[in-house]
């Protein structure tokens, strides 16, 4: 059991704390440990990015979920809100183009659980032309739509929904997972994907980010595993 806010709740995936993320000394750990692991333009590029962001209003801080309004039948399946870093978004892509031998069409961006919108909104201004978020937590959702304006971005959409009722549209080409669920829901969206694979007008890649689950071993056909220095481990999938 946890307690939150004096209530005692049932454990469940969704209730886990990560407010420690949002602490000075866990930021301070960020820019050391991304200082080792990209180097020093790549970090000052970060902090210029953050101070930028807080002069706009933009806000990607970590969120629990305990308390939020959620959406769908999958409440307690949810992770706690920790939004993509922009060397993550970066280094993952560099990856699935050098897994791939090739430049990943930049048509749809799909990201299952997007929070705040920190994946959809990087995945917009690295390129793509659409990028779509499904968030099943409302205030996280209209987070993301302040950020969007904020940032006058075009293109780029948060829909309030839980993810296993959003079909990826036919021309997408990358699906991202940044640990947003436990294998129920994971379930589910993998069914949903196979449904339409088919019917897919490009080669569609899956990102799953700090995988928690197995399910898309069975589905789709895995294309590497990756560790990061950081120790952040990200799976890489094709859908065939
Ligand atoms: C680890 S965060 C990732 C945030 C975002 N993808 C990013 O990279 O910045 C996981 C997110 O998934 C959302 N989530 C969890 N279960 C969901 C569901 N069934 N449908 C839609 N969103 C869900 C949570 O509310 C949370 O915002």
């Amino acid at each position: 059991m946890a307690r939150t806010k004096g209530k005692i709740v049932r454990d469940t995936h969704t209730n886990a704390d990560m407010s420690h993320q949002n602490s000075l000394r866990y930021k301070i750990g960020e820019f050391l440990g991304s200082l080792k692991e990209n180097g020093l333009k790549s970090t000052v590029d970060k902090i210029t990015q953050r101070v930028y962001y807080k002069i706009k209003g933009v806000d990607f801080s970590t969120e629990n979920l305990h308390d939020l309004t959620l959406t769908g039948d999958f409440q307690d399946h949810g992770t706690a809100l920790v939004s993509t870093s922009k060397d993550f978004f970066k280094k993952v892509f560099e990856d699935l183009e050098t897994i791939t031998g090739k430049k990943i069409e930049k048509n749809i961006f799909l990201d299952y659980g997007s929070g705040k919108g920190g994946a959809i909104i990087q995945a917009r201004n690295s390129g793509f032309k659409q990028s779509i978020g499904i968030e099943f937590a409302k205030e996280l959702h209209d987070v993301a739509e302040l950020n969007i304006k904020r940032l006058s971005l075009k293109n780029v959409d948060s829909f309030y929904q839980d993810a296993t009722l959003y079909l990826p549209p036919l021309d997408i080409s990358v699906i991202y997972l940044f640990n947003p669920f436990d294998a129920v829901v994971m379930e589910k969206v993998a069914q949903n994907i196979v449904s339409l694979k088919e019917d897919f007008k490009n080669d569609v890649y899956i990102i799953y980010g700090n995988p928690s689950c197995e399910v898309l071993d069975n589905y789709f056909t895995l294309l590497d595993k990756r560790e990061h220095v950081s120790g952040a481990r990200v799976n890489y999938y094709k859908v065939i």
